[in-house]
């Protein structure tokens, strides 16, 4: 018996894996998270599975219905949304499984911030102006943030930002970025990426407030940087005619001469 921790994507049901997909055809427990784990992803459990939603109920009780499985011998799916790399709760999940011995395996999934940058058709590292991406989120009621990991230390770096649970206080992800990326800087919210109702605002720090509305609760990221939408950047070194490399060595003394030719 082994809990498979699996990765459920975005949103739309195309964007498991293929592992996932097997997995979950392979499992007579399926427990998952709630509304953000669309129907048609769980219609790959087999017949008469044990599906159980987590959203009501707590560690304790998830932790119960694994060990039940457990004792009937059941392999057990566990659908999180995204990644479980991010803000999936697994590593607590994980601790209890290692403590009771139970055995478990990870399966990884599209995080919602490729999701999101997809829907945008942007690459959020671009050369010579953007090399890293931060993803962050705001504190919220459940969980606080360490002290050092404010908006404002990451707004100092000039990475593109990805801010997870976060469009209840956009007004204050405003005003903690503006001083360091400017009132012109690119924001693009997008809201449930890759579900069918998918909606994107594009505006900047100083435009977005008045842009966005109502309707964009909770399944939202907030992009913000200078790589969106940006036209001046450098082109990748690697691609260069002259760039020497080990698939195309260039010059009189290429740096790998045993692939020339
Ligand atoms: C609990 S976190 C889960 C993150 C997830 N593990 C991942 O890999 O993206 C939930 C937050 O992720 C973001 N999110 C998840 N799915 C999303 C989607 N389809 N579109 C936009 N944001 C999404 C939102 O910021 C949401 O508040």
């Amino acid at each position: 018996m082994t809990v498979h921790f699996i990765g459920a994507g975005p949103g739309a049901a195309d964007l498991l894996t293929l592992r996932g997909c097997d997995i979950l055809a392979s499992c007579q427990t399926c427990l998952y998270a709630g509304s953000l784990i669309p129907e048609e992803i769980l219609s790959h459990c087999p017949e008469g599975v044990n599906l159980i939603n987590t959203a009501p109920i707590d560690l304790d009780k998830i932790i119960e219905h694994i060990e039940e499985a457990h004792e009937k011998g059941h392999d057990v799916a566990r659908l999180h949304s995204g990644d479980l790399s991010v803000w999936s709760a697994m590593g607590e999940q994980l601790r209890r499984l290692k403590a009771t011995g139970i055995p478990f395996s990870v399966t990884p999934g599209v995080p919602s911030f490729a999701a999101a940058a997809a829907a945008l058709g942007a690459e959020l590292t671009l050369p010579e102006l953007v090399q890293s991406v931060v993803l962050t989120r705001t504190s919220g009621r459940a969980t606080a943030m360490p002290e050092s990991e404010s908006l404002g230390n990451f707004g100092r770096t000039g990475a593109t930002l990805c801010i997870h649970l976060s469009v209840h206080v956009l007004p204050k992800v405003i005003e903690e970025l503006a001083p360091h990326y400017g009132g012109d800087c690119p924001v693009a919210i997008v809201w449930r990426a890759s579900w069918p109702d998918q909606k994107i605002i594009h505006g900047t720090l100083e435009t977005i407030e008045a842009l966005t509305s109502d309707e964009i609760t909770r399944t939202a990221l907030i992009m913000v940087g200078r790589s969106l939408g940006a036209e001046k950047f450098g082109e990748s070194r690697l691609y260069a005619d002259d760039y020497d490399r080990r698939f195309r060595p260039r010059g009189i003394h290429p740096r790998f001469p045993e692939t020339k030719g």
